[in-house]
């Protein structure tokens, strides 16, 4: 056998070991969605974060976290609880930290703190607090889940590929039979749009789980669509004001050029050519 002969027969057993191997590894494309805050003017709907925020409080945070994330980020500009109704009349609020609705969402956790002597205490929380980890450690995360890890969530929308239509899909993807020849253990559930469609988190969300503060019916759609739109607005909170950024440069750029060129054409108009 020479070299090339031996180099292609390699190959050939390489693929023919690998092939299963990605074949198990194989997952659907997330179902696509019209999310309000794509495209150049997107911006987020308010009323889906705010409830997404519900979903968020009920359902995940007994297991993820939202590590950067402070309450008083949800009253900030282009937060969910940017303006407010206070008494039924409509306020903002320059400081987040003034907002009564953060101070109310943040006063609901216990946050670990010491006071003045050095004792560690418990008090609840203030609206500068970061959103507090469910678990006391990733041991613990652990052992209460199976030996998986719930992710963080604050910036999970950006961190998978696909995004936000993959954290919608998979948390609705869950009520179909497996394929015979995938092996479930106990404490996995199969879902399609998980990279090799096995997943440690048992479905989450269910029709009406969730009473929705606005009254809108929960769905187990509707529910996985706000928390997603919740997470990517936490993911990307600062979106809307660099879009209207973007769009104030363009415009000045398009400014510029057609000032230029008026100066050229007024320097060059008295040379001949
Ligand atoms: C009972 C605990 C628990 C609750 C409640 C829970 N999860 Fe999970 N979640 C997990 C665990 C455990 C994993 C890790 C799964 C794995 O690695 O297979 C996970 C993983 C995830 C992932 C990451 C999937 C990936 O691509 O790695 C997302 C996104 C997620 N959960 C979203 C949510 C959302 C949104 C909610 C609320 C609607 C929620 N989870 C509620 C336990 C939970």
């Amino acid at each position: 056998m020479n070299k090339l002969s031996k180099l292609l027969a390699v190959a050939a057993v390489t693929v023919m070991v690998a092939a299963p191997a990605i074949g198990a590894g194989y997952y659907r494309s997330p179902e696509p969605y019209d999310w309000s805050f794509e495209g150049p003017f997107g911006e987020y709907d308010r009323q889906a974060v705010q409830r997404g925020f519900q979903v968020y409080q009920q359902v995940c945070s007994a297991c993820h976290g939202l590590k950067h994330l402070a309450f008083r980020h949800l009253g900030q500009e282009g937060g969910p609880f940017e303006t407010v109704m206070v008494d039924g009349v409509e306020q903002s609020y320059a400081n987040p930290n003034d907002n009564p609705v953060i101070a109310a969402i943040a006063a609901e956790y216990l946050i670990s703190d010491i006071d003045d002597i050095g004792e560690t205490i418990e008090r609840p929380g203030r609206p500068s607090d970061m959103f507090p980890y469910p678990f006391a450690n990733e041991a613990q995360a652990r052992a209460a889940n199976g030996g998986a890890y719930p992710p963080d969530l604050s910036i999970i929308v950006r961190a998978r590929h696909y995004g936000a239509d993959y954290i919608r899909s998979l948390l609705m993807g869950y009520d179909e039979e497996p394929p015979a020849d995938l092996d479930i253990r106990a404490g996995s559930y199969y879902n399609p749009y998980m990279p090799g469609m096995v997943i440690a988190m048992a479905p989450q969300l269910w029709d009406g789980m969730v009473e929705y503060a606005d009254g809108t019916e929960a769905t187990t759609e509707q529910m996985a669509t706000d928390v997603t739109h919740f997470l990517a607005w936490a993911s990307n909170p600062h979106m809307e004001a660099r879009k209207r950024m973007g769009l104030m440069v363009m415009i000045y750029l398009f400014g510029l050029a057609v000032l230029l060129y008026a100066s050229y054409r007024k320097v060059w108009s008295r040379v001949k050519h």
